[in-house]
């Protein structure tokens, strides 16, 4: 690594970890390895297996720069690198689960999440059970001998509440559980979770980390106490990511810092302007004074990221999709992170607790790096339209 990440501030670590310059001739950015066959000098060697790369899905020095890079991050033991966001949702959850485990999910999860949960893991035997994102140290009364991993996602999909992470992750390890973060929302500049109890901390690099939607990624981070099963379950599996791929991500990840606050003010700006439009019902954004978790993303976050949730002022899918149908500037799309607005309905029939009750239908908003007043004239159009829908 090219700097001691132990000193440095978050952009220098952005800018600077992961690949030494030095070791490639001086050129800033690292090469990006092609690689399945890894040769070796002799017979003992192949045996032994005693060199620092193996073989192509084991790693290579385009996924150590990258790995290395978010290690400096997230403050891990070290860090996999995977062809999705699922992906890095599946991958811990295969490796730390077995047929007989309980297993606890926060009901404001990703759908796939979800999806994943209640086909494949239950089908293998794993029990799944579904719990409110506030229940903070309470956690512990849903616990059970075979509880094995305690999965969190904070803020929640959509409806974006906060986890008491800190209180969560006591209880799963007085327990003799482990505790997963999917931490896509805050990126680690603005929560780094393995610093506040998590064990695993799962990241969709598809979104902030790449940040021009044209590359799909995952990244998983572990502590030391769970890093050397991470890593083996991921080589079991070979679900390595492509090297271009990677190489994208560490190229994202440089301006990761600049454009992030930008989406952050951009954001802000727009959500506080939202709460004062008569056609919106409330703004579900954790970093506005008036969203119940505030305190709580007070307490534990250094920052706000891009997206976020509005509650129509009544109406039903007619006027979430006359909103939607008017906008020119957001492009109706999933996914978030780029550098360009998107918004989508919302859906939440697939919650069993976290429910919430709300006066409209809700709308989701990636907020991107266009000039705000162009962004708040394309939404006024969308509630112009939905309040003569
Ligand atoms: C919170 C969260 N986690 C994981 C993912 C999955 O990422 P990917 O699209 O790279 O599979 C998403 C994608 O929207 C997400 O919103």
């Amino acid at each position: 690594m090219a700097t001691d990440d132990s000193k440095t501030g978050i952009n220098t670590r952005l800018a600077h970890s992961g690949n030494n310059p030095r070791d490639y001739f001086g050129f800033v950015n690292p090469p990006v390895v092609h690689a399945s066959t890894v040769l070796y000098p002799d017979a003992a060697a192949m045996a032994s297996r005693n060199q620092k790369y193996t073989y192509g899905t084991r790693g290579t020095p385009t996924m150590d720069a990258l790995t290395l890079a978010v290690d400096a991050l997230e403050g891990s033991a070290g860090t996999i690198a995977v062809p999705s966001g699922l992906a890095a949702v599946t991958i811990p959850l295969l490796t730390f689960v077995s047929a007989g485990d309980h297993l606890l999910i926060v009901d404001s999860i990703y759908h796939p999440t979800r999806n994943f949960a209640d086909t494949m893991l239950k089908r293998l035997g794993v029990e799944v059970e579904y719990y409110d994102p506030r229940i903070g140290a309470g956690i512990a009364r849903l616990i059970k001998p075979n509880t094995t991993v305690v999965f969190t996602e904070s803020p929640g999909s959509n409806t974006y509440e906060v986890q008491d992470i800190p209180a969560i992750a006591k209880a799963a390890h007085a327990a003799g559980a482990i505790i997963m973060m999917d931490n896509t929302w805050a990126t680690p500049l603005y929560f780094k979770p393995l610093d506040h109890g998590v064990d695993i901390s799962i990241h969709a690099a598809t979104k902030y980390p790449a940040g021009h939607s044209d590359v799909l990624l995952g990244t998983v981070s572990a502590n030391e106490a769970c890093w050397k099963k991470l890593y083996e379950g991921f080589c079991t599996l070979g679900c390595c990511s492509g090297p271009d791929d990677v190489y994208q991500v560490l190229r994202g990840l440089r301006t990761m810092g600049v454009r992030l606050e930008h989406h952050q003010k951009s954001a802000l700006d727009i959500a506080r302007w939202l709460e004062e439009q008569p056609g919106v019902a409330e703004v579900l954004h954790p970093a506005l004074p008036s969203h119940p978790d505030h305190a709580l993303w007070k307490r534990d976050f250094c920052g706000s990221s891009g997206v976020f949730s509005i509650v129509l002022n009544g109406g039903g899918q007619k006027q979430q999709h006359a909103f939607l149908d008017a906008l020119k500037i957001f492009g109706l799309g999933y996914s978030w992170g780029g550098y360009e607005s998107l918004a989508v309905p919302v859906f939440l029939g697939d919650r069993t607790i976290a429910k919430g009750s709300y006066a409209g239908p809700l709308i989701r908003l990636q907020i991107g790096l266009e000039d705000v007043a162009d962004l708040k004239s394309d939404i006024l159009g969308g509630l112009k339209a939905a309040a003569e829908a």
